[in-house]
């Protein structure tokens, strides 16, 4: 589908009730890139207008760290990391909107967004037999509902290589701390942007040099600089994508 086809098919749309995907059709989208890109944001968005789950990968990662931390776990000790984070059994309730992430089946949303978890979530990622653990359950959360859009650093490149449209989001790093500090905001807290802007560029600089699943621009992803563009933007742009894939596979 041209770009103008799928422009038109956003206008008329516009005008009337938002026409999501059928439930049969099997749809993986990824959406990668680094943080303060509004992956997560532009992901619920992008499924909600789309009648698709979210899978919010680094929700997973931060609640390991919390698990770490609230454990008292020595940070060294990777195996003993792995097997009580296998114990917490994480995953996601999908009836709460944004799904929940429950570790021992308690709720951890809040506990992940905290400032020790941020400190120490870029760490835990990086422990390659953790990040096994986690491949193997975003794939098994990708076969068990094959209706997603994920999210995270390593979703098109390394978990679901073969997914349907893959996006990477990026911007430049003060307006990616801009936009943190203006989220912080809005929950009362204040930090300054220029402290914002080198604690990004570190958590960028080390999930990109890690050895397994860097974040990496995924083979055959739609790379979008997301610097000057409004959320409405970013989201029109990816939803239009999408939809031009889906018409282009059910035209033919
Ligand atoms: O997107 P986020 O800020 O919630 O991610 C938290 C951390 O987890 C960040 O350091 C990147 C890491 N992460 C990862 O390594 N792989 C993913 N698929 C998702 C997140």
């Amino acid at each position: 589908m041209s770009d103008a086809r799928a422009g038109a098919l956003l206008a008329d749309r516009s005008s009337g009730p938002i026409e999501v995907l059928a439930p049969q059709m099997a749809l993986i989208v990824t959406i990668d890139g680094p943080a303060g890109t509004g992956k997560s944001s532009v992901a619920h968005a992008l499924a909600k207008r789309l009648g698709l789950r979210v899978l919010d990968t680094g929700a997973m990662y931060r609640a390991a760290a919390a698990i770490v931390i609230d454990h008292d776990l020595p940070r060294d000790d990777v195996e003993q990391i792995l097997a009580r984070v296998r114990d917490a059994d994480l995953h996601f309730d999908w009836k709460a909107d944004p799904p929940v992430i429950l570790a021992w089946l308690k709720p951890m949303n809040e506990r992940i967004r905290e400032a020790d978890v941020n400190e120490l979530v870029s760490l835990v990622a990086a422990m390659s037999p953790l990040r096994e653990h986690m491949v193997r359950k975003q794939r098994l959360i990708g076969k068990q509902y094959p209706h997603l859009v994920s999210e995270g650093r390593d979703q098109g490149s390394v978990v679901f290589p073969d997914a349907d449209v893959k996006f990477f989001l990026t911007a430049d790093p003060r307006e990616r701390a801009r936009r943190r500090v203006d989220q912080l905001r809005e929950q009362g807290v204040i930090v300054d942007p220029e402290e914002m802007e080198t604690k990004l560029i570190a958590r960028d600089q080390l999930d990109s040099t890690r050895a397994d699943g860097p974040l990496v621009k995924p083979e055959g992803a739609i790379e979008l600089d997301t610097t000057n563009m409004t959320f409405d933007e970013v989201v029109d742009r990816l939803e239009a994508h999408v939809r031009a894939v889906v018409g282009d596979r059910t035209a033919s």
